[in-house]
């Protein structure tokens, strides 16, 4: 399936909902440091990828994740009852949708990085891989798409495949980056499908029905880039490295709480307390690490929590600032970026607690 052939414009959206899909279009194609990013990297180093060192895992990894066992899963069915869009509180249908388009970019992101490794490859085992994975990615873009139109908002992905700033990783940082979005994305999925598993009332959208499977594919998403990463020890062992892999493991994890306090409707509707959402999300995702990981963040220190709300208080002050404009805009733009800075750098600088790598890593979902 091509997420392409999802493109589409609903005219009949304008004036029904505060986002309208040209609107929803230019909120999925900003770049900012707190938005889902799209990449690009140095494709003929990965393609230089030897996976002989771990062969036989990977081999069980390919045919599980090729009889595809999600093949059918990505459809409507009984289950499927649209939301009363019309009636929705404005904010939660803002902040909804806001949800749908941000995970809808980050979903086509790593579509469009996958399918272009794939296109860009001749060592067919990473073209294996990296077709599989473009597969599912495509597939839950798509769907998520197909939530959105009927909300009246489509996402014009080929203008967001044009649009969209790229930014350059080298290959180990999308290895660190795409491991830990894949591996928090499971988290995050997992642990709102099973909230709901509870709390069937707080279903504000029938999508959340389909996230347990979901889940399953980047939860394998994230062991195939494991594995890549197990093929090169020094991906992981060098001391540089390790410094890189805490830069990573803040700034995702930092990000996703900023990003997540700034839905606070949506969060009340699904009946979910963000503080205790984001605790869940990053304890399962920092334990889950620790399969190829050396080093742990030590997220039980009280510094951490208290520099993350400084962090998102300093987030917050920026973007007011940006608002406001002129020159009180700009020295708040300034002061704002300093704090942040500050409170990033005392972030990155809580010990960490250091991880013996187990020899075979693997894991299943377990949440
Ligand atoms: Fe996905
Ligand atoms: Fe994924």
């Amino acid at each position: 399936m091509n997420a392409h052939s999802d493109v589409n414009v609903d005219e009949n959206a304008a004036g029904i909902l505060p986002h309208n899909s040209e609107e929803a279009t230019a909120i999925a194609t900003e770049t900012t440091l707190l938005d889902p990013r799209f990449y690009t990297t140095d494709f003929d180093e990965m393609d230089r990828i030897d996976v002989s060192p771990v062969r036989k895992e990977w081999d069980e990894m390919i045919a599980k994740m090729a009889a595809d066992p999600n093949r059918g899963h990505f459809k409507k069915n009984e289950n499927w009852t649209t939301p009363d869009w019309e009636n929705m509180d404005p904010k939660l249908k803002a902040e909804l949708i806001d949800f749908l388009v941000s995970s809808l970019t980050a979903e086509f992101s790593g579509c469009v990085l996958y399918k272009e490794m794939k296109r860009r490859g001749n060592n067919p085992d990473i073209c294996q891989l990296f077709q599989l994975m473009a597969r599912d990615e495509a597939r839950h873009a798509g769907f998520i798409n197909d939530a959105l139109r009927e909300a009246g908002v489509a996402v014009n992905l080929g203008f967001l495949t044009k649009a969209k700033k790229y930014t350059y990783f080298r290959p180990k940082f999308i290895y660190y980056a795409t491991y830990l979005s894949e591996k928090i994305g499971y988290a995050r999925y997992i642990t709102i499908y099973r909230h709901l598993e509870k709390n069937p009332d707080n279903m504000i959208h029938p999508i959340f029905q389909w996230f347990e499977q979901w889940c399953n594919d980047e939860f394998s998403h994230g062991e195939a880039f494991a594995l890549l990463m197990k093929t090169d020890p020094k991906l992981t062992q060098s001391w540089q490295n390790k410094l890189w892999i805490r830069f990573f493991l803040v700034a995702v994890f930092s990000v996703m709480c900023i990003r997540d306090h700034l839905r606070p409707e949506f969060h009340k509707a699904l009946g979910i307390d963000i503080d205790w959402y984001d605790r869940e999300v990053l304890r399962k995702t920092s334990e889950i690490s620790k399969q190829i990981f050396p080093i742990e963040l030590d997220l039980d220190n009280p510094r951490w929590e208290r520099n993350l709300l400084k962090l998102r208080e300093a987030s917050a002050a920026m973007d007011a600032a940006k608002r406001r404009g002129g020159i009180g805009g700009a020295l708040g733009k300034v002061s704002a970026g300093a704090r942040a800075g500050l409170a990033f750098a005392s972030l990155y600088l809580i010990p960490v607690k250091a991880n013996e790598v187990p020899e075979d890593g693997r894991l299943v979902p377990s949440y």
